[in-house]
C-alpha cells in the first residue's frame, strides 16, 4: 500500500505550507496568492469559495501536484510533493488522488468502461478484476447499463457522473473537484455534488471541491474562502463571496 494509508490520523492529511504562486507578467510578476497555510483533515470535506480570479483552480492544481509553487511546500500524509521530480509527482497523484473538472474531460475515444479502465491500468490493475471494479462503481453512480457508450452520447449530467466515478475507481485517498458543477444545470448539478459528497464520505475519502454553490458549501464539514491574496475559514454567507 502507499504510505498514505499508514498516516497517523492526527497528522493533517493536506498541509499546505507558507504557499505563494506568482506569474511572469509584463516584465514584472502577477501575484495570486502569497503565504498561504492551512491543514485539511483526514477525510474533511471541504467548500473552496472565492470570486473568480482568486486562485482556487491555481491551489488545488498546487495541492494536486499538477502545477508547483513559487514558493512553500504541499504535504499530503507527510510527504513534501513539492519536492518530488516531476515523475515522481505525476506517479504520486495517479495512485493517490483523484480529480474532477468543470469540463468533465472524459477520452472521447474511449468507451464509458475503458474511461474507467485507464486509471486502474496506469495503477498497474487490469483484467476480470478491473472490469468488475469499474463497473461497481458505474453502477454507483446509475450508469451501468451505459458502459459500452461513447461519451459523445450522454448528456452533461451522465458524463460528469462518469467522470466522477472515474476519479474514484483506484480507490484515491484525496479527491480533488474544480467547479464539477459550473457545466450542468441546478438540478443536475446537485446530483452531482451528492455522489461526490458520498464517495467522498462513504470511503473516509478527504476532498476539496471548488464551488459557488451554497448547497455544497453547507453540505461541507469545512469552508475555506480564497479573498484578497488570503485564505480565510469561514462559514459561507449566502453570495457574499461571489
Ligand atoms: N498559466 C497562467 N499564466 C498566467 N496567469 C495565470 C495562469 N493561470 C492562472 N493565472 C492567473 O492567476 C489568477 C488566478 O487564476 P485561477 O486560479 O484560475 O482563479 P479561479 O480559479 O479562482 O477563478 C488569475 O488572475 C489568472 O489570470
Ligand atoms: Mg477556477
Amino acid at each position: 500500500m502507499g504510505i498514505l494509508s499508514a498516516g497517523a490520523a492526527e497528522t493533517p492529511l493536506v498541509e499546505l505550507r507558507a504557499l505563494s504562486k506568482s506569474y511572469p507578467e509584463g516584465g514584472g510578476e502577477r501575484v495570486v496568492f502569497r503565504n498561504l497555510s492551512a491543514g485539511i483533515r483526514r477525510g474533511e470535506t471541504v467548500a473552496l469559495l472565492g470570486r473568480s480570479g482568486t486562485g482556487k483552480s491555481t491551489l488545488l492544481n498546487l495541492i494536486g501536484g499538477i502545477d508547483l509553487p513559487t514558493a512553500g511546500d504541499v504535504l499530503l500524509d507527510g510527504m513534501n510533493v513539492t519536492r518530488l521530480p516531476e515523475q515522481g509527482r505525476t506517479l504520486f497523484r495517479r495512485r493517490h488522488i483523484g480529480l474532477v473538472f468543470q469540463a468533465f474531460n472524459l477520452i472521447p475515444t474511449l468507451t464509458v468502461i475503458e474511461n474507467l479502465l485507464l486509471p486502474l491500468e496506469l495503477n498497474g490493475r487490469t483484467g476480470r478484476p478491473a472490469r468488475a471494479a469499474a463497473m461497481e462503481l458505474l453502477g454507483r453512480v446509475g450508469l451501468a447499463d451505459r458502459n459500452n457508450t461513447y461519451p459523445d452520447r450522454l448528456s452533461g449530467g451522465e458524463q460528469q457522473r462518469v467522470a466522477v466515478a472515474r476519479a474514484v475507481v483506484h480507490d484515491p485517498v484525496l479527491l480533488l473537484a474544480d467547479e464539477p458543477t459550473g457545466s450542468l444545470d441546478a438540478e443536475t448539478g446537485t446530483r452531482v455534488l451528492e455522489l461526490l459528497l458520498e464517495l467522498a464520505r462513504n470511503e473516509k475519502r478527504t476532498m476539496v471541491v471548488v464551488t459557488h454553490s451554497d448547497a455544497v458549501a453547507g453540505a461541507a464539514d469545512r469552508v475555506l474562502v480564497l479573498q484578497g491574496g488570503r485564505l480565510v475559514d469561514g462559514t459561507f454567507s449566502g453570495g457574499a463571496t461571489e
